[in-house]
């Protein structure tokens, strides 16, 4: 199935406590496998989850450097962590905090992505939502490479990696831009 056009609208829904929210897609990010809370989460059903790309679930406030993070990390073996807000196929919106990783066969070679989603801890928002605009505003204006650019700033400011700050958000830690 092929993304569609979805007005996005001020819905949202909040995750459950202690549910996990998993995907799996091959190495082109097409949805290989979901979960049960995955599917339903989403709005759509499983035959139209199955094979789509998983940007079918892009969100337009989240800024394209994330996503940017999320591939050059997993292009290098690592692990991914980060908040996504994701559109419903009713075009209401639901925030995760992402674990995205590699999957590896037996001989060490990747084969595909594997995606674990929690509830982002209470007063995330506080820190990602102006951030995230902030990004968009620069993309806007000046491309992705202005908007890595003000990621890595920020981070070498901090003097963190892109997934220690985002499990600082997670754990409480990090409060503030
Ligand atoms: C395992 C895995 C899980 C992903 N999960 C999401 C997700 O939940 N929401 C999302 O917007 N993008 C997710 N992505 C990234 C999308 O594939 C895509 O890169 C992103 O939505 C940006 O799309 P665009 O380049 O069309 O703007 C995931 C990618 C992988 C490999």
């Amino acid at each position: 199935m092929k993304k569609p056009h979805i007005k996005p609208t001020d819905k949202e829904t909040v995750l459950k406590d202690g549910e996990f929210i998993v995907s799996k897609t091959d190495l082109k990010s097409r949805i290989t496998y979901g979960n049960a809370y995955f599917i339903s989460i989403s709005g759509y059903s499983e035959e139209e989850l199955l094979g789509a790309p998983h940007n079918i679930l892009r969100h337009p406030d989240v800024p394209r450097c994330a996503f940017k993070m999320l591939y050059t990390l997993l292009e290098a073996g690592e692990e991914f962590f980060g908040f996504v807000k994701n559109l419903k196929k009713d075009g209401g919106y639901y925030w995760v905090f992402a674990n995205i990783t590699p999957s590896f066969d037996e001989s060490g070679k990747v084969v595909g992505y594997y995606s674990v989603r929690r509830k982002p801890r209470e007063g995330f928002k506080k820190v990602i939502e102006p951030l995230y605009q902030k990004l968009k505003e620069i993309e806007d204006k000046e491309g992705m490479e202005a908007s890595v650019k003000a990621v890595q700033d920020l981070l070498a400011q901090k003097n963190v990696s892109f997934n220690e700050f985002m499990l600082g958000i997670q754990k409480g830690v990090i409060n503030e831009l």
